[in-house]
């Protein structure tokens, strides 16, 4: 799908497909010279998700869509996002091959964010994934034009990126685990390297990690017979930057449980366990193009958690590479092992500003916060609020959990210094992750998103929703990262 952007003066090419947004109450705005009914015109409703079809009878539109976006004096981002997605959507359905967006006095006072929106929602809601079917269905639509304000434009520009790195993350999330294993992900990493001069990355395989001590992540591919990597990705704006931040994404490619192993109803599922590495990989896919001011790490660890003879047993102990000891009770409790090596690591030998790490860390979350809502916990207040800031602007919302030092006390080990899960009847269960993390995060400021309720089978929203992944995160960060 290629994306062009007009001037409202300029004039509308031919297309299939022109589509006009318009609030409740108010008579949808067309260009001069697309003339249809006035019937049809004067009796769209405007309500919320409201889409009328109607054949034009003039001009260089073959067919005209209304998209409703309810009422209230101030159309929100969220809206707008499902209207273009609903376009999109319908475009497809009906094989149009060109749309056209005419979009004329929204609310120029927040054109740029509902620019923004649009092309959001026009790129996720144009996602599929056809990679695996023998006789795939053809995309009809090609080509869409947004015609609209400067500023308007301009906000579209940047969803066309944004948009872009959340589909490129439900890409890698929807594929099968035996296509996307972790040395897929490394792949995936390169190319997003070789694509920009201002990203680069770095491997560590193995045989580096064992240099490093990095027991802990280790523990985790032992009983897979494909090996992790950490994927080291850098972006570096044009400009030195003040600031530097990193973020850390679980990139478990499969998640049996290991010996622990999991119930078989929906353990499919559990190709989504990467889908924080994806949200990471996903953010760099558009850094460059969206060029903020501030210097950004990408952390991914990645592995699968299998059932083998030599695969870490319960009650294994295995040394962090910053020298702590961990008993490995559960084995399925294995995202926070590979995290703790590669927090180490940020700390370490990044040393960043600020670091935050996207995991599908725990079931608990779920429980606790359901799908629509990821859950931030950490040591620093300005950046778990700031985190829940971009959520709002998001609408990729995030909620706060506690830790305390209950929650602390609780992750220290019997034989070893730690262990990695809560004590029988603690519950708590994201929050005593969570504690596990902070032993490995040093005196870095940190924030953890627990986005396993939210990074697939979330409820549908037109552009993302159903059974499939969200790309959740990545629009986060990106929004994070900008406002550096
Ligand atoms: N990947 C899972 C968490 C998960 C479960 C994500 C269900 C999405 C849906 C993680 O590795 C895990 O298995 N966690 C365990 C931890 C427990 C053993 C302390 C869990 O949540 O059950
Ligand atoms: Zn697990
Ligand atoms: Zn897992």
């Amino acid at each position: 799908m290629k994306i062009s952007y007009k001037t409202l003066a300029g004039k509308v090419t031919k297309t299939d497909l022109l589509v006009v947004l318009s609030a409740k109450g108010k008579k949808p705005k067309l260009p001069k010279d697309v003339t249809i009914s006035e019937k049809v015109l004067s009796s769209f409703g405007g309500k919320t998700r409201e889409a009328r079809f109607t054949d034009a009878i003039d001009g260089p539109a073959e067919r005209v869509l209304m998209i409703g976006l309810g009422e209230g004096k101030e159309v929100d981002p969220e809206t707008v996002r499902r209207a273009a997605a609903i376009a999109v959507k319908k475009a497809e359905k009906t094989d149009a091959e060109s749309v056209t967006f005419w979009v004329d006095s929204l609310d120029e006072k927040q054109a740029g964010v509902l620019g923004q929106a649009l092309t959001e929602g026009a790129v996720m809601g144009a996602y599929q994934l056809n990679d695996f079917k023998s006789d795939p269905k053809k995309i009809s639509l090609k080509k869409v034009v947004i015609q609209a304000s400067a500023d308007f434009k301009k906000g579209a520009k940047r969803g066309e990126i944004t948009g872009g790195g959340n589909v490129f993350a439900r890409r890698l999330q929807d594929t099968p685990a035996n296509k996307m294993r972790p040395r897929d992900m490394v792949a995936e990493a390169r190319k997003i390297a070789k694509g920009s001069s201002k990203v680069s990355v770095k491997i560590l395989d193995e045989k580096e990690m064992e240099k490093l001590g990095m027991g802990s992540l280790l523990s985790v591919s032992r009983g897979s017979s494909e090996p992790a990597y950490l994927i080291h990705l850098t972006y570096k704006p044009a400009k030195k930057a003040k600031r530097k931040i990193c973020f850390v994404g679980k990139g478990l490619t499969f998640d049996s449980g290991g010996i622990s192993i999991k119930p078989s109803a929906r353990m499919d599922e559990m190709k989504y366990d990467m889908s924080g590495g994806a949200a990471v990989l996903g953010a760099f896919h558009a850094l460059a193009a969206l060029d903020p001011d501030v210097e950004v790490h990408g952390l991914v660890p990645t592995s699968e958690n299998m059932v083998d003879a030599s695969a870490v047993k319960p009650g294994d102990i295995v040394t962090a590479s910053n020298g702590m000891t961990i008993e490995v009770l559960n084995t399925d409790a294995e995202g926070r092992l590979i995290l703790a090596d590669a927090l180490a690591y940020a700390d370490k030998t990044i040393k960043p500003d600020a670091m935050i790490d996207l995991a599908t860390l725990t079931g608990a979350v779920v429980v606790a916060l359901g799908h629509e809502l990821t859950g931030v916990m950490g040591n620093d207040e300005p950046l778990i609020q700031a985190l829940v800031d971009s959520g709002k602007t998001t609408s990729e919302a995030v909620w706060p959990l506690p830790i305390i030092d209950f929650h602390k006390q609780d992750m220290k080990g019997a034989v070893g210094d730690l262990k990695n899960i809560g004590g029988a009847g603690t519950g708590a269960g994201s929050s005593t992750a969570g504690a596990f993390l902070s032993n490995f995060v040093g005196k870095t400021p940190w924030a953890h998103l627990d986005i396993a309720g939210t990074a697939w089978g979330a409820t549908d929203r037109d552009y993302q929703g159903g059974s499939w992944g969200t790309g959740v995160g990545v629009r986060l960060l990106l929004d994070y990262a900008e406002k550096q």
